[in-house]
């Protein structure tokens, strides 16, 4: 059974040996796609994906490092997507006003900037989004003319994704609709038109249940489409089916 993480952070973990979690991977028949996060490690993702066949990438400036974006960051991102078609994507990028309210108009101008590159290289982007609901969908209104989008680690409101669903954006669901008290993303997963449902674990954090309270891996990605199938009353088989052919809508490069 083929199953795609739109996002993890593989080359993160700390406690679990990275071969011992690619080989997780492909025990499981998983593809996943790690994000870069600062100006710097779009250099490290770059490398690191070239471990494994079952490994791809998105380049971008995380909001809380978009002081880490300089005048050469665009044109690095451009070198990294010419020279590897594994590049897929630009992410993760978007808005975060959660940890820190310092630097929205920062945090905006960036978004915005990569935005555009991501139009401009006609790849899709992978958003970060934390309590900026509104500026993030007015400046994906406003910017964005031709990148597919997908909201990773979904956690807004039922409202929220349906009016992203109507811009075509998708929905990415990671390991916290295992949670007991996760009532609104629970709401959400289970509601969704499955065309714009994502799975993914935004590994090395937010560890499903049963492994909460230790480290997470890309492989934990089963856990959450079999929380997702409980919750809408079909197979495992059909959700991995039904997000797969959904990813490679996004991504033809994974088909
Ligand atoms: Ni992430």
């Amino acid at each position: 059974m083929k199953i795609i993480n739109t996002h993890s952070h593989l080359n993160m973990l700390k406690n679990t040996p990275i071969e011992e979690a690619i080989a997780n991977l492909k025990k499981n028949d998983i593809t996943a796609i790690i994000p870069s996060s600062t100006g710097e490690d779009i250099f490290e993702v770059d490398k690191f994906i070239q471990k494994d066949d079952c490994l791809y990438g998105y380049v971008g400036v995380f909001p809380e490092e978009a002081k880490t974006f300089t005048d050469k960051t665009l044109s690095n991102m451009e070198n990294i997507i010419c020279n590897n078609a594994k590049i897929i994507g630009i992410g993760e990028v978007g808005l975060d006003y959660y940890w820190d309210k310092t630097f929205k108009d920062l945090q905006k101008e960036i978004f915005i900037k990569q935005i555009e590159f991501a139009n401009q290289m006609n790849l899709p982007l992978n958003i970060h989004c934390r309590e900026a609901y509104g500026d993030t969908l007015e400046i994906l209104d406003k910017y964005n003319k031709n990148s597919t989008a997908i909201m990773h680690c979904f956690s807004g409101s039922l409202e929220f994704a349906k009016e992203c669903i109507k811009r075509g954006i998708y929905i990415s669901i990671g390991g916290v609709v295992t949670f007991k008290n996760a009532i609104k993303l629970k709401e959400v997963a289970s509601n969704i038109p499955i065309e714009y449902l994502l799975l993914e674990t935004d590994d090395p954090y937010l560890t499903p249940v049963p492994f909460r309270g230790k480290e997470n891996q890309p492989a934990y990605v089963t856990y959450v489409a079999s929380e997702i199938a409980n919750l809408r009353q079909t197979t495992f088989e059909d959700i991995c089916t039904q997000t797969t052919k959904n990813t490679k809508r996004i991504f033809p490069i994974l088909n």
